[in-house]
C-alpha cells in the first residue's frame, strides 16, 4: 500500500564538504555505493548511490573555479559520471564508454563490451577524477550515470545528484536564499511488494543485453512522486518568497506543474532562470510544463497566502497518485527583503544571421538490433557515428523534429530555442538551454555556439529509456 500524501517533510540533500581546497581547485570524492534506503515509511528499498545516498550529495561551486570530483566505483557494474550541463572538456565529461570499472574487478571483465564497441573508450579502475574547469555562469546543473545502453536503469537505482554553480553576478541579486532557496528534484518511481525498484529491464544485472520489456519500451514510469527523494511530502515555510529550484530527473515522465489553491494575487510562478541559469528578465506563468532534465528556477510568493494555506504543487499531466507532488504549509509570517529584479541577468544574444551551418535530425521510433527502439534520423546510437563537426567557435542552428515527445539534450554547449512549429519560441523556451522537449510533429530549431573544447560529445534523447534503446549521436568539435 502507498503512503498518504504530504506525511513526510521535504529532506534536502546535504551539501558535500570538499576533501581539499588549494589555490586552483576544490576537491572532492564521492563513493558510488549500494545502500538501503527507507523512501517508503516503513520499508527497505534498496538503491545504488552517490555516497550511497538518493538524490546524492549537492556539490556547490564557484563559476570559473575547477572543481575535480574523485569518484570511487563500488557497484557491481561499471559507471561513468556525467555533469549533465556542465561545460567540459570531452575526457572529463563521462562519454557513455569512459567506463569506471568497478573496484577490484578484474581489468577487462567489464570494460571489454565498451572497448570492443568504442576503441577510443578511455578505461579507469575503480575510480577516476572527473575535472570541471566550470567556465560558466551560475546555474543548476546534476551529475547522473550515462554508461551506454544501461543509463536508464542506473539513475533508476538512485545514481543522480545537483551540482549548482553560484557567481558574484547571481548572489548580487535579492533573491530569496538560504532556507528560502530549496531544490526539488523530482522523480517518479515504481516499487515492488519486497520494497524494491521495480524496473523491467530486459537483462536486470545490467551488464550485457541493454533495453526495457517490450511494453516499456516508450518509458519507465512510476506510480510514485518523489521530491528528493521522499514520496509527496511536506515543506513548512514562511510567507514569503520562495526561489525553487526545480529538476525532472524522471527518467521518462513530464510533469506540468501548478500550485492549488494558486495565490489569491499576483502570478503564481515567477520564473528567473532556465536549465543554463538566470534568464535576462522574469517571466509570469500560470503553469510550467518540464520535461525529463530541463531545470526551472522559479519563484512563488508564499507571502501572497494566508498563514495556515496549504498549497499543494500539483501535475496537470497526473491522474491518481500521479497528480500531485508535493505541499506547502504556510507557517507564519516573517519579513521579507526579497524581491525579484526587472533586470537579472546580462544574456549575450545569438542571432539567426550569425550560423554557418543549418543542420537537421530527426527523432523516431524504429528497428534497433531486432526490437523496437529508437533512432535519429534513421539510425541508432553508435560511438563511432558522428552526425556533425562543428567548427570550435561557430555558431550553428539545429533543427529537430521528432514523432513524439522528445526532450533532446546537447552535451557541451547552452544554446537559445529559436523557432517552435515555425512560430517564435513559446512562453518556456526562453532563456540558455541545454534541453529542449520537442512535441509530436513539431519541428524545433535552436541556435548555439560551439565554443570552449575540442572532441567528440553525445547529444541525445533524455528519456533514459529511449536514449539506452537508440536515440543518441555524437558530434565533434574541430
Ligand atoms: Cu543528462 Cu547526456 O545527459
Ligand atoms: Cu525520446
Amino acid at each position: 500500500p502507498l503512503p498518504a500524501p504530504f506525511g513526510v517533510p521535504l529532506p534536502i540533500p546535504a551539501v558535500l564538504a570538499p576533501v581539499a581546497r588549494d589555490a586552483d581547485a576544490d576537491r572532492y570524492e564521492i563513493v558510488q555505493r549500494q545502500a538501503v534506503a527507507e523512501i517508503l515509511p516503513g520499508v527497505q528499498t534498496p538503491i545504488w548511490g552517490y555516497e550511497g545516498t538518493f538524490p546524492g550529495p549537492t556539490i556547490e561551486s564557484r563559476g570559473g573555479r575547477t572543481t575535480i570530483v574523485k569518484h570511487h566505483n563500488e557497484l557491481p557494474v561499471p559507471t561513468v559520471v556525467h555533469l549533465h550541463g556542465g561545460h567540459t572538456p570531452p575526457e572529463h565529461d563521462g562519454y557513455a564508454t569512459d567506463l569506471v570499472l568497478p573496484a577490484g574487478s578484474a581489468p577487462h571483465a567489464h570494460g571489454g563490451h565498451a572497448l570492443m564497441h568504442d576503441p577510443a573508450a578511455l578505461i579507469s579502475h575503480g575510480s577516476r577524477d572527473y575535472v570541471y574547469p566550470l567556465r560558466q555562469k551560475a546555474a543548476m546543473l546534476w551529475y547522473h550515470d550515462h554508461r551506454m545502453d544501461f543509463t536508464g536503469p542506473a539513475v533508476y537505482r538512485g545514481l543522480a545528484g545537483l551540482h549548482l554553480v553560484r557567481d558574484d553576478e547571481e548572489d548580487a541579486l535579492p533573491l530569496p536564499r538560504g532556507e528560502r532557496e530549496l531544490p526539488l528534484v523530482i522523480t517518479d518511481r515504481a516499487f515492488a511488494a519486497d520494497g524494491s525498484l521495480r524496473y523491467p529491464s530486459i537483462d536486470p544485472s545490467l551488464t550485457s543485453v541493454p533495453g526495457v520489456e517490450e511494453p516499456y519500451v516508450e518509458g519507465v514510469f512510476g506510480d510514485v512522486i518523489l521530491v528528493n527523494g521522499a514520496p509527496w511530502p511536506v515543506a513548512e515555510v514562511s510567507a514569503t518568497r520562495h526561489r525553487l529550484r526545480v529538476l525532472n530527473a524522471s527518467n521518462a515522465r513530464r510533469y506540468d506543474l501548478a500550485l492549488d489553491p494558486p495565490p489569491p494575487a499576483g502570478p503564481v510562478f515567477t520564473q528567473i532562470g532556465a536549465d543554463q541559469g538566470l534568464l535576462d528578465a522574469p517571466r509570469a506563468h500560470e503553469h510550467v510544463p518540464i520535461a525529463p532534465a530541463e531545470r526551472y528556477d522559479l519563484v512563488v510568493d508564499f507571502g501572497a497566502y494566508p498563514v495556515g494555506t496549504e498549497v499543494t504543487l500539483v501535475n496537470r499531466l497526473g491522474t491518481g497518485t500521479t497528480a500531485s507532488v508535493m505541499r506547502f504549509r504556510v507557517t507564519r509570517r516573517a519579513t521579507d527583503d526579497s524581491h525579484i529584479p526587472a533586470r537579472l541577468a546580462e544574456i549575450e544574444p545569438l542571432d539567426r544571421a550569425q550560423a554557418t551551418v543549418t543542420r537537421d535530425f530527426s527523432f523516431r521510433g524504429g528497428m534497433v538490433g531486432g526490437r523496437h527502439g529508437w533512432t535519429i534520423s534513421g539510425e541508432p546510437y553508435s560511438p563511432s557515428r558522428i552526425d556533425a563537426r562543428p567548427r570550435l567557435g561557430d555558431v550553428e542552428i539545429w533543427r529537430f523534429v521528432a514523432d513524439l515527445h522528445h526532450p533532446i539534450h546537447l552535451h557541451l554547449v547552452d544554446f537559445r530555442v529559436l523557432s517552435r512549429g515555425g512560430q517564435a519560441p513559446g512562453p518556456y523556451d526562453a532563456g540558455r538551454k541545454d534541453t529542449v522537449d520537442l512535441r509530436p510533429g513539431e519541428a524545433v530549431e535552436v541556435i548555439a555556439k560551439f565554443d570552449g573544447y575540442r572532441g567528440r560529445f553525445m547529444f541525445h534523447c533524455h528519456n533514459a529509456e529511449h536514449e539506452d534503446m537508440g536515440m543518441m549521436a555524437n558530434f565533434e568539435t574541430v
